[in-house]
This record gives structure tokens, C-alpha cells and sequence, in this order.
């Protein structure tokens, strides 16, 4: 009798956690035994506590930034890391041909403020769900942006014609891959299918171009040179459109990011684990912001946004690896 009691007390205190019962069912989270539902509760405490310890200090001006838990939160760092670029890290081009360098006019003036979301040449935000295919969300985007201002015609392209089919130009799939590597095939293919006509299944799948499904071409593409300059990203963002750039996204802080401007001192500025898009910039309570576009959701950030660290020693190494494709 004496045991029974003990039992049901047990059964009581674990399911008296509000806050994990409610992240599982917003979420829809479902464990397929109870040491993985242990391992993940243990996760998801330490990701609240550092979510709520961090808005505490946000609310009092001490941060820029503010966090919350999301479908992220109860992620192995192993899982997290399959998010961005599988097990790899970005190898970038540090010293580009000449031919493949932006070369702005000396004398071009840029805005203080730009947002290409404005001028209708950014798509709705996507998902890239479990697979590592960051870097062709961000190929895709800066086309997407570079068609659009070249003929007026916004097309969503397809994220896993680049996954299936530009093995032969470097890239892994859902393993990782390259957006300079991204632009070299679909030059050599002659095209890239729309979204609408290759679909994305965040899997590897033979590959099955259809030219009938073209929906943009890339002459060549740019590198924003040197490396590591902020200010050679600005002239790009503020005149050619959205930019692909890598950064270093590991850190706990970037996958519970909220809003306000985002400043983590210990993110890496050669560490580049993630593929995103540059699609504006401007300054908000007296702090720079890179305004980036995620392909986490529209649930992840501000609407699938993130206002990341401007003039800040090329903080997360926005402009170290940052690239267009040239239409
Ligand atoms: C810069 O500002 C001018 C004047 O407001 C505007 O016409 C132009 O479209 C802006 N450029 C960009 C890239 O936003
Ligand atoms: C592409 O279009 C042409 C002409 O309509 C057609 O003959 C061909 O079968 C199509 N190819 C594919 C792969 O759908
Ligand atoms: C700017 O600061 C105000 C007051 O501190 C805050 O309410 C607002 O959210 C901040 N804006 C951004 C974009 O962070």
C-alpha cells in the first residue's frame, strides 16, 4: 500500500511541470520512451532558465535582444548542429579571382536605411526543417532578390533542385553545401527549377531537373571583397539587392532569439556554420542592425527575422564569406 503511494506521488510530480506540458503540446512534441522524455525535459529547464535569466536582463537595458523558447528548445546540441551545416563548417573563398569580385563605383552613395522587403523583392520567409540545407535557402534568396530587380517578376526557386542535383559542383545536400558552389550549377545547368515545380522534401532525392520548370539563370556571381569588411557589405546590400552571407550561428542565444538587435560577444567571425540572407540594414535605440532573413519558419525570431550586430568587428562574420549571384 505504502509503495503504491510512493508511485503515484512520483507519476504527480512529473507530470507538474506546466511550462514543459505546455513547450509539448505548443509544439507537438511526442517521445518515444520516457528516458527520452527525461533527457529533453532536462534540456528544455536549462534553455528556460537561460531564456528567462536573459529577458530578466534585457528588461532592465543590459541586452539588446530578447529570447524565447520555441520548437528548438528541447534540441541536442548534436541536433542543432544537423540544422546548420550537418557536421561541417563553411570553407570560404578568402582571396576570389578578379572577375569574381563586386566592384561598386568609387563614388556610390547608399541609404541610411534599406529593406528590399519594401521593394518586393524578397519571398515569403521558408523552412528548411531537419536537413542541412541552410546554404540553399540563402543561393535561392539572393537569385530570387537579383531575378526580380533584373525583370520585375518575383519567382520562389526550388531548394531541392539545389540539394538533389549540385553534388558535382561541391555541395552535400542536407550535409552542407556552398552558395558560390550553388551559382556554378545552376550556371552549368543552364537554370534552376521554381519552388511550385520541384517542391522541397528536406531530404536527399535523385535529382530531376526539368528545363520546362526554369524559373531564373545566373551568368556569374560576386564575392564582397575584402573579407571581414563591413562596410564593402554595406555598398553591396545597399545597391545590388539581398546578399548571401554565412555566419556563426551555434549559439544557444541565436536559436531562441526573439527580437531586438541581436549581440552575442562570443559568436565567432570565422566559425561559419550557417547560410542566411542579407535583405536590408538600418539602426534602431542607438544600435547597427543587419536585417537577415532565417529559413527556420515564419515562428522562429521576428516573423522568421533577425536584426544581427552592425559595426561590430563583423560580429558572427556576417561579411566574411558574403556573395551574389550576377543575372
Ligand atoms: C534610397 O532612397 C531613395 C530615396 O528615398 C529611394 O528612391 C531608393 O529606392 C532607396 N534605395 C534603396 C536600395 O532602398
Ligand atoms: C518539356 O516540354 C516539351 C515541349 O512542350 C515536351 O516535349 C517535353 O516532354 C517536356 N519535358 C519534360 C521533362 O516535361
Ligand atoms: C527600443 O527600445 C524600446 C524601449 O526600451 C523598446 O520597447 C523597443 O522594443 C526597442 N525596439 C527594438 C526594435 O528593439
Amino acid at each position: 500500500m505504502r509503495l503504491f503511494v510512493v508511485v503515484v506521488c512520483v507519476a504527480v510530480a512529473t507530470a507538474l511541470d506546466p511550462e514543459w506540458e505546455d513547450f509539448k503540446r505548443r509544439y507537438g512534441k511526442r517521445y518515444e520512451s520516457l528516458s527520452e522524455e527525461n533527457a529533453r525535459h532536462s534540456i528544455f529547464e536549462e534553455n528556460n532558465r537561460m531564456v528567462k535569466q536573459h529577458n530578466e536582463e534585457a528588461a532592465t537595458g543590459k541586452h539588446t535582444f530578447f529570447m524565447r523558447i520555441n520548437k528548438f528548445s528541447d534540441l541536442t546540441n548534436e541536433e542543432r548542429q544537423q540544422l546548420l551545416m550537418g557536421a561541417g563548417l563553411l570553407q570560404y573563398n578568402t582571396n576570389p579571382p578578379e572577375d569574381k569580385i563586386f566592384k561598386p563605383s568609387p563614388d556610390l552613395k547608399v541609404n541610411d536605411t534599406v529593406d528590399w522587403r519594401e521593394k518586393g523583392a524578397v519571398t515569403e520567409v521558408k523552412n528548411q526543417k531537419q536537413c542541412g540545407s541552410c546554404w540553399a535557402f540563402s543561393a535561392t534568396g539572393s537569385l530570387e532578390g537579383q531575378h526580380f530587380l533584373k525583370t520585375g517578376e518575383l519567382v520562389s526557386l526550388s531548394e531541392q533542385n539545389l540539394v538533389d542535383c549540385s553534388r558535382s559542383a561541391g555541395n552535400k545536400g542536407c550535409d552542407g553545401g556552398l552558395m558560390d558552389q550553388a551559382f556554378v550549377y545552376i550556371k552549368d545547368n543552364g537554370g534552376i527549377d521554381t519552388e511550385e515545380c520541384y517542391p522541397y522534401k528536406a531530404e536527399n532525392h535523385k535529382c530531376h531537373y526539368n528545363a520546362n520548370c526554369s524559373g531564373a539563370t545566373v551568368r556569374s556571381y560576386h564575392h564582397i571583397f575584402p573579407p571581414h569588411d563591413e562596410k564593402a557589405l554595406l555598398r553591396a546590400a545597399g545597391s545590388v539587392g539581398p546578399i548571401s552571407v554565412s555566419i556563426d550561428a551555434t549559439w544557444g542565444s541565436f536559436f531562441h532569439y526573439s527580437h531586438g538587435v541581436y549581440d552575442e560577444p562570443k559568436c565567432s567571425s570565422t566559425h561559419l556554420d550557417h547560410g542566411v540572407l542579407v535583405v536590408g540594414y538600418g539602426s534602431t535605440n542607438g544600435s547597427d542592425y543587419w536585417l537577415v532573413k532565417n529559413s527556420w519558419g515564419k515562428e522562429w525570431g521576428m516573423e522568421g527575422y533577425i536584426m544581427m550586430s552592425r559595426n561590430k568587428h563583423n560580429q558572427c562574420g556576417i561579411a566574411t564569406a558574403a556573395v551574389y549571384p550576377v543575372v
